[in-house]
């Protein structure tokens, strides 16, 4: 690849073009520091609005937010340390300095890492929906995470969530309003027609329906509210395990 290079990616290009080798920035939080709150304009050298991308996989929703919204600072964490070397590369290559990458998982990312209010947007593209029943309590979106995602968000933040699995779908649009003012967002998203993220494209390239929604915080539930939602609500189940039984019992018995 050469300065000024597009690059593409199942057919579908990658935001933004390579830079002459001088221009490049260094996106890789090798070490993420002791547990605690960071310091976000100690991380990025200013003060700007925070993007989260959680679960981000080779980054391409946080190349894209970036190049477009240069206002806004942008962290993005995977589990998987060789995803992360790609979207590093990709960002340092576009010279992207309000771009930070780290190997994290996001609930501990998000639990010991995020201040309250710290982000203004939080995104959560195709969070693996786990089909074997076993690995079932590895599903990201759970009540609890949710709380944390309300807790870090500022007054009026964002939550982006998209999967492609319907029953994590129906999950998510039943655990979601209690935390947001959430709404589904019919068709593509208009900064990203042929695809927000990488499983974006590879589902809709397999004929799979994607399922898209945003809400805005809840700034009208307190810290102690949520926790007790994140206490009581049932953890993700999908329709295989029970027609929703454990939903549909605890609203019966908080109505
Ligand atoms: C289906 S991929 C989606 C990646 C990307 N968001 C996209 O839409 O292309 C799911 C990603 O979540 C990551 N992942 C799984 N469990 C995670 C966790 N607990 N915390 C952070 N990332 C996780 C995986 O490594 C993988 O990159």
């Amino acid at each position: 690849m050469q300065p000024g290079d597009t690059e593409t990616e199942l057919g579908v290009p990658i935001p933004g073009r390579i830079l002459e080798e001088a221009d490049w920035a260094r996106t890789a939080v090798k070490r993420l520091p002791a547990p605690g709150p960071l310091d976000w304009s100690a991380i990025f050298g200013r003060s700007a609005p925070l993007v989260l991308d959680l679960g981000c996989g080779n980054g391409r929703f946080t190349l894209g937010s970036a190049i477009a919204r240069p206002e806004m600072d942008h962290f993005a964490i995977d589990v998987l340390p060789v995803v992360i070397r790609y979207a590093t590369r990709r960002a340092n290559q576009r010279g992207l300095h309000h771009v930070r990458f780290a190997v994290k998982d996001a609930q501990t990312f998000l639990r010991t890492y995020v201040g309250d209010g710290a982000a203004s947007e939080m995104h959560l593209y195709h969070p693996q929906p786990y089909h074997d029943p076993r690995q079932a309590h590895k599903r990201v979106l759970t009540p609890a995470f949710v709380s944390d995602v309300h807790r870090g968000l500022s007054a009026g933040g964002l939550f982006v969530v998209q999967t492609d699995n319907p029953d994590y779908w129906h999950y998510m649009t039943r655990i979601l309003p209690y935390f947001f003012v959430f709404e589904e967002h019919e068709g593509t998203w208009p900064d990203a027609p042929e695809g927000r993220s990488r499983r974006e494209i590879v589902a809709r390239q397999r004929g799979l329906h994607i399922f898209r929604g945003a809400g805005v915080r809840r700034d009208d539930l307190d810290l102690r509210e949520a926790l007790d939602l994140a206490a009581s609500l049932p953890p993700p189940r999908f329709r295989s395990h029970g027609p929703w039984i454990e939903l549909d019992r605890w609203e019966e018995s908080h109505r």
